[in-house]
């Protein structure tokens, strides 16, 4: 049952192909059991290494030295049981399914957020964050991959190196010739149409985009009202205040409008639905196990690496039932102990990569004995490599969504308040891909830097002069409660190059146990004087004379500030409002070969261990200046090629 909802979710991109044998729920019905490489998590990342390492070995001559490879095995946890899977590709419904299809994390009692713990949202299904994220296609600052660059010490990180990835062919990478001589289908982005199809001359940069790629990423398809207004103020006020072409540039400062992961049919372009379509995942040397929960990668001994071990082997248990087995040991009616079920293993001939995210990855090094030593040995795991950054500087941003009353009644809360017109124009997105069920009710992002003098005063946590601090979304009465009457507009204000750092840790032995997860949100004083800002950089905004008569008032908790308010009252607001955009990073940080912290090294092979690389958030060194996913994805084209030049 839970096999046929699934695959329905993979396979109704084409009526074409109807293939699924690669696909499978169970390991005991799995073909073969040798691999080249096995892959933890099928996620944003994952998928990208696994389409890569078995593409065509017609395509290039790279891929003719791969025929070695006889298959893979991509590990992940899917699960579709009583939800319309359908709805996952639905962007209005992005609100509702981050929730459905979720790890169910939470984090620490945040200090920083008056003692708040707050949900950390990660994607429980195939694509991971990709199937649930919020789609917007943000490169980051050219700065942000040169700061890459240069604290690894590999120029293969830089903005320029990255673009043939990204979206171009720019430059030819030096390090890897090969690699691109006879490719030209390497990149993440392919730039398509809106789903409306408006004019969008001089709404984008086509000299920045790739027609050619694999992830549809498009301009936003449903005109909202406040289109106009938004940039009327931009124009009005000046200064900061202006319009930027494209963001995706490696400039990113100033308002533009927004691109997104969705189709030109209106669709949700997630990792599963694009890098896993129907003709990927019909390749004989890819297989795809679901319900796999992996606990541990094994050690063997290695002659060759400093710790005097490979970890080529993965232990993990099957979840057929929405949970993981457990064995519950009892004597004379009362429970004495409570076991994982029975853990099943596989080997890869070649390398495991550990693609389980920001959260799992870290969290499976640490249960493996991979961390640092002394926090091992005190829960009472055997320490086998010891490396003290594995979980630490968990690096994520913060978020508030500041909300008005508005005098309109073209804002998109209409549709969530009114479950007839929420019927007729989800019947228009099914018959026609389009209306206002293909877009997350907004259509421009923009991004600006602190004033000089915080960074004076706290140092300068961004990556570059181009590159934010902060970012401001506007929304047509989408993102956050709704007032109980009225319509509103809304505007989420976040912190995009933070200070603070985090971590994951663990607690227990019982490698199904949740990890501790700990941000450290607005921990450091940047973070909270930045958000200052970014409130103060909102009032200038909706003072702007376009928006008199139209914003009426400011509702919820944001009718407590004014622009005059207090830095105390100011900081109240904020910690009492602030969570996370879900662009956590940084717990499996790359850094350079001789460095004396990091997890992996800049090819992202874990350092002084064998057989065993990290591809997927948790190896960003610092957080990109704006939303992750398609740094992610970057990353993981950029990576994939590493992999395969290391087995030509
Ligand atoms: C709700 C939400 C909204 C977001 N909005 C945006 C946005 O609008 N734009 C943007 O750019 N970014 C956004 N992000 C962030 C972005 O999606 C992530 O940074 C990115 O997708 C992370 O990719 P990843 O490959 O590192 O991890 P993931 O995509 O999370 O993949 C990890 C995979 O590993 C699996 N896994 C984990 N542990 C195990 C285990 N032990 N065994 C087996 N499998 C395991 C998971 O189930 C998952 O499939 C959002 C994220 C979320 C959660
Ligand atoms: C998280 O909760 C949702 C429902 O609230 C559930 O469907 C999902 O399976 C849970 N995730 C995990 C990992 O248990
Ligand atoms: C948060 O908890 C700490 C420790 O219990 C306490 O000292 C502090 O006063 C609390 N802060 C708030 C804002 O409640
Ligand atoms: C699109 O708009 C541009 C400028 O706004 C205009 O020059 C061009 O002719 C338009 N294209 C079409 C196909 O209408
Ligand atoms: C050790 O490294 C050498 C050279 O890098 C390689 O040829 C050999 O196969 C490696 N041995 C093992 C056991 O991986
Ligand atoms: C699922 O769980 C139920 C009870 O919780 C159990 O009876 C059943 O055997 C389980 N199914 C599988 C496939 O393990
Ligand atoms: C955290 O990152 C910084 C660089 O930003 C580095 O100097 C430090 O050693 C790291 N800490 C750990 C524990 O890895
Ligand atoms: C609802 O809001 C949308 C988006 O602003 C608008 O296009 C539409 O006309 C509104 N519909 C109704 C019935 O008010
Ligand atoms: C709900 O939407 C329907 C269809 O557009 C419309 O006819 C009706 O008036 C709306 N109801 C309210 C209370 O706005
Ligand atoms: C739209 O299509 C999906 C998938 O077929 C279906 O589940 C949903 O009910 C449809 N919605 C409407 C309003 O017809
Ligand atoms: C760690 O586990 C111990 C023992 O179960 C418990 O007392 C403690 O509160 C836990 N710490 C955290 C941060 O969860
Ligand atoms: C609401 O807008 C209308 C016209 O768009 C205007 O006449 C009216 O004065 C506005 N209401 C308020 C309270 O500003
Ligand atoms: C406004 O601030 C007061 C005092 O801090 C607080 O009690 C109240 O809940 C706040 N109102 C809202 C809507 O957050």
């Amino acid at each position: 049952m839970i096999t046929s909802i699934l695959l329905s979710a993979l396979l109704r991109l084409s009526t074409l192909t109807l293939c699924c044998a690669a696909v499978y729920n169970s390991f005991s019905t799995l073909p073969s059991k040798d691999y080249d490489f096995v892959i933890v998590g099928g996620g944003t990342a994952g998928n990208v290494v696994a389409n890569r390492l078995t593409e065509d070995p017609k395509n290039s001559v790279l891929l003719r030295d791969l025929e070695t490879i006889e298959s893979e095995l991509n590990l992940d946890l899917a699960f579709h049981v009583n939800i319309d899977a359908f709805q996952l590709d639905v962007p209005f419904f992005a609100l509702d399914v981050k929730f459905q299809y979720d790890w169910n994390f939470t984090t620490t009692i945040q200090p920083g957020l008056n003692n708040r713990s707050t949900i950390m949202l990660r994607g429980f299904v195939l694509g991971g964050s990709s199937s649930v994220n919020g789609m917007f296609y943000t490169r980051g600052s050219a700065d942000d991959y040169d700061r890459f660059a240069a604290v690894t010490k590999d120029d293969g990180w830089s903005w320029d190196n990255l673009q043939p990835y990204i979206a171009k062919v720019i430059l030819v990478p030096t390090a890897y010739p090969e690699a691109f001589a006879n490719s030209n289908l390497l990149q993440n982005e392919k730039w398509e149409p809106p789903a409306d199809r408006h004019n969008t001359t001089g709404q984008f940069n086509p000299s920045v985009h790739s027609l050619t790629g694999i992830n549809a990423v498009s301009l936003g398809g449903f005109p909202q009202s406040i289109d106009p207004m938004i940039f009327e103020a931009v124009d009005e006020l000046g200064s900061i205040f202006r319009f930027n072409e494209d963001y995706n540039s490696g400039n990113p400062l100033g308002f533009s409008w927004l691109q997104s992961t969705i189709t030109t049919e209106g669709r949700r372009s997630s990792s599963a639905t694009s890098y896993l379509a129907p003709e990927f995942i019909a390749r004989e040397n890819l297989d795809v196990l679901l319900h796999a929960r992996v606990s541990r990668v094994l050690p063997s001994v290695s002659k060759n690496s400093s710790s005097g071990f490979a970890f080529r082997t993965v232990e993990f248990a099957q979840d057929l039932n929405g949970s993981i087995y457990y064995v519950y040991l009892t004597s004379k009616g009362s429970l004495l102990r409570v076991e994982p079920g029975p853990l099943l293993k596989v080997d890869a001939s070649k390398e495991v990569i550990l693609s389980a995210g920001v959260v799992g990855s870290p969290h499976i090094l640490l249960n493996s004995g991979i961390g640092d030593a002394g926090e091992l040995s005190e829960i009472g795991i055997k320490s086998l490599v010891n490396l003290r950054s594995v979980g630490k500087n968990l690096t994520d941003q913060v978020s508030i969504i500041n909300e008005f009353m508005a005098n309109s009644t073209n804002t998109i809360d209409n549709i969530s308040r009114n479950a007839t017109l929420l019927n007729e124009v989800y019947t228009e997105f099914n018959k026609t891909g389009m209306g206002p069920l293909v877009t997350t009710g907004g259509n421009q992002i923009s991004f600006f830097r602190v004033n000089e003098s915080l960074t004076e005063m706290f140092g300068d946590p961004s990556s570059g002069k181009n590159s934010p601090h902060l970012e401001l979304v506007p929304g047509n009465g989408f993102f956050g409660p709704p007032p109980p009457t009225g319509h509103y507009f809304q505007m989420a204000t976040v912190v995009v190059s933070p200070a603070s750092r985090g971590s994951i840790t663990i607690n227990s032995t019982d490698p199904f146990a949740n990890p501790i997860i700990d941000p450290g949100y607005l921990t450091s004083p940047f973070d909270i004087a930045a958000m200052r800002e970014a409130l103060q950089i909102l009032f200038r905004y909706t003072s702007a004379r376009v928006w008199d008569g139209y914003i009426l008032s400011q509702f919820g908790a944001l009718a407590n500030i004014t622009a005059d308010s207090s830095d105390d009252v100011l900081d109240e607001y904020i910690r009492n409002n602030a969570a996370s955009p879900a662009h956590p990073v940084g717990t499996a940080a790359m850094s350079a070969k001789d460095a004396d912290y990091g997890v992996v090294d800049p090819d992202l092979r874990v350092k002084g261990v064998e057989g065993l690389r990290i591809i997927d958030s948790s190896v960003f060194p610092f957080v990109t200046s704006a939303h992750t996913q398609a740094p992610t994805y970057a990353i993981a084209e950029r990576a994939a090629e590493l992999v395969k030049f290391a087995w030509m």
